[in-house]
């Protein structure tokens, strides 16, 4: 047994997570995609099936009132804040994450007023985020300057409307200053609007404790939620009565059910509704959350930073010198829960990988991506991972 085997085993022993695996649906392939798409938690199948049989097909419209549809998207919301480190109240679940990227920073251009002339953006971002401020800058007559996170203290200025960030940078799995520059954009007096795809479940956000404004983020990567499942939107509980949504559906009405024509937005988080919730998702959803249960996201963030340092050191081990280059920093303050490997011929090495049972995913044009989640990662997968890796590297 090599030495890193060893170690694995002794690592595995003494985590206090590992129990958690029996939660999944697993089989022996590693997977180190959580970061794209959650594994399967194994009271899901049975909790929509009875969505469907029972819920829509035995009691059908019924089902809004008696098995609490309509409430869905507040009462979700609830489940995940304190994942995030907000109070209940501030979030509601639904639509995609690009679409609640648009609510909140046109929300947060309208709070700003007609002085604030400038949105940042973060010029590391997702795609989808760039896009979508790009669209909100000319809907709202603002000009959009793209910005590095570091170069964000330094663009502030009074013409700062808002600034969209993302926590986590999807690509090297860098890990950004969400107090620090929460606190800048404050200084500033302008509004941040961070996007937590690639942080929520995997680490301690504290959102209520950092100020933070506005956020959205995903559920189908480390909250486990399912492919499409919906996304959430947090609005800090001071903010909600001037949340002046730019899509204000008649879910978000004061009174959905009144029909009214003069369009009056409920108070608190329900005001970031649209359109009737995607139920099925959102219960499927709503299942996978109790994976959480007893969990604390401390223990989460303790685990994930020791298998990614651990996945770092077999990597070197069993990686032929100078062959891959971790863009990850190794700093745990700068580190998200993924570790990204630059390889020249990343694509066809992600697909030897796949067929040797280690799946990650390959990020254009040359990145090697590997997400652990903590929840179902374990340390001998991760000494697995890095030694299939040597072994398929030419
Ligand atoms: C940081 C970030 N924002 C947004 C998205 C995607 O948004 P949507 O849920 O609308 O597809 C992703 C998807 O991977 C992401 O990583």
């Amino acid at each position: 047994m090599s030495e890193l085997t060893r170690k694995a085993g002794e690592l595995d022993a003494a985590d206090p997570l590992g129990g958690l695996r029996d939660r999944f649906v697993l089989d022996d392939v590693v997977y180190l995609d959580g970061n794209s798409l959650g594994a399967l938690p194994a009271n899901v199948p049975a909790a929509v099936d009875d969505v469907v049989r029972r819920q829509w097909g035995a009691l059908r419209i019924r089902s809004w009132e008696e098995s609490g549809w309509w409430t869905a998207p507040e009462r979700i919301g609830d489940r995940i804040a304190p994942l995030v480190g907000a109070a209940a109240g501030q979030i509601v679940v639904g639509d995609s994450t690009s679409v609640n990227v648009f609510k909140a920073l046109v929300a947060a251009v309208r709070m700003a007023g007609e002085g604030r002339d400038e949105i940042l953006v973060d010029a590391t971002t997702f795609p989808t985020d760039g896009y979508i401020a790009e669209s909100a800058a000319r809907l709202t007559g603002r000009t959009l300057r793209a910005v590095t996170p570091a170069e964000v203290p330094g663009a502030l200025g009074e013409r700062t409307a808002a600034v969209l960030l993302n926590h986590v940078d999807y690509r090297t799995g860098r890990l950004h200053d969400l107090p620090g520059l929460t606190a800048a954009v404050h200084e500033a007096g302008a509004y941040a609007v961070w996007d937590l795809c690639h942080s929520a479940g995997a680490l301690p956000v504290g959102l209520d404790e950092h100020g933070v404004d506005l956020a959205v983020g995903c559920t189908y990567k480390y909250l486990n939620g399912g492919p499409g499942s919906p996304a959430y939107l947090y609005v800090r509980r001071d903010l909600q009565s001037r949340f002046d949504s730019p899509l204000p559906g008649w879910t978000s009405h004061a009174e959905p059910f009144g029909m009214r024509t003069a369009y009056e937005p409920a108070s608190g988080a329900p005001r970031g509704r649209v359109g009737t919730p995607d139920i099925l998702s959102m219960l499927a959803l709503e299942a996978a959350l109790e994976v959480w249960d007893g969990v604390s996201i401390e223990a989460v963030r303790a685990k994930s930073l020791a298998l990614t340092d651990f996945f770092e050191e077999c990597v070197r081990a069993f990686a032929p010198p100078g062959r891959v280059e971790s863009v990850t920093p190794a700093a745990h303050s700068e580190r998200g829960s993924q570790v990204a490997l630059r390889c020249d011929d990343a694509g066809d090495v992600m697909k030897r990988l796949i067929e040797r049972g280690v799946v990650g995913d390959f990020r254009a044009p040359d990145v090697l991506r590997f997400g652990f989640t903590p929840l179902y990662v374990g340390f001998a997968d991760v000494e697995r991972a890095a030694r299939v890796l040597g072994e398929v590297l030419p």
